[in-house]
């Protein structure tokens, strides 16, 4: 797949449903103890970890962040689509947010406590996924933690719209974790747990945690 192609196909299909999906997603958290457990056990790692800068992924309207910030992590966030962007500097006016790509990250080495990436890798092809993670690696100090939060299954497929019926054109991609699990230790990773969610639902959810090695 045309790598400039598909990160552009799915900016123009975040910039068009941030609005709506920052209205959906906003009270999320509320109404999901799993995640919320999930979040707080990654505030406590970077805690543990000496606390520091924390690195929100595609992190959407920036709910996540806010999350984190609200658990004492120093976290800013990162996302592809500037009108996403736009919505968490709006709802958030307290916290940093940029726009960047995670396939070519523009943080210096080994400058995060933390990285998470929620939802967001769901977007990026399997043949760039080791590009993503090394980059995940690259900025992550050694020790750091990371997770991450995907859609479980094998296949992929096309989403042409959604969120208010607003028209999208971005490939969603489900993984088991295992796959997901062998990609970080091949990039240097090391695996401590993963959470599966909504097991009786037709697409579950996983957190996996992670570490750099040292
Ligand atoms: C399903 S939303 C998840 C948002 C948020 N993390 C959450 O949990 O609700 C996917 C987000 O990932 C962003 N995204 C997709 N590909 C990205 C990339 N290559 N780099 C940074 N952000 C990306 C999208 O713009 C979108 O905001």
């Amino acid at each position: 797949m045309d790598t400039d192609r598909w990160l552009a196909d799915t900016r123009t299909s975040y910039d068009t449903v941030a609005v709506s999906y920052a209205d959906r997603i906003r009270d999320a958290l509320g109404r999901e103890p799993y995640l919320r457990a999930a979040l707080a056990v990654f505030a406590d790692s970077v805690r543990a970890a000496g606390g520091g800068p924390v690195a929100d992924v595609g992190c959407g309207p920036g709910h996540v962040t806010a999350h984190l910030h609200e658990l004492g992590v120093d976290a800013f966030g990162i996302d592809l689509s500037s009108v996403m962007v736009d919505v968490a500097r709006r709802d958030h006016p307290g916290l940093r947010f940029e726009v960047g790509s995670m396939t070519d990250l523009d943080l210096a080495d080994a400058s995060l406590v933390g990285l998470i990436a929620f939802w967001s890798l769901i977007h990026v092809p399997d043949e760039a996924v080791p590009t993503v993670l090394r980059h995940f690696r690259r900025v992550l100090r050694p020790g750091g933690p990371l997770v991450l939060g995907f859609h479980v299954g094998d296949e992929s497929r096309l989403k042409t719209q959604g969120y208010g019926g607003h028209p999208m054109n971005v490939h969603v991609h489900r993984r088991q974790p295992d796959q997901v699990a062998t990609w970080l230790r091949d990039t240097g990773f090391t695996v401590e747990a993963h959470l599966l969610l909504d097991l009786d639902e037709p697409v579950p959810g996983a957190v996996l945690f992670a570490r750099r090695q040292l």
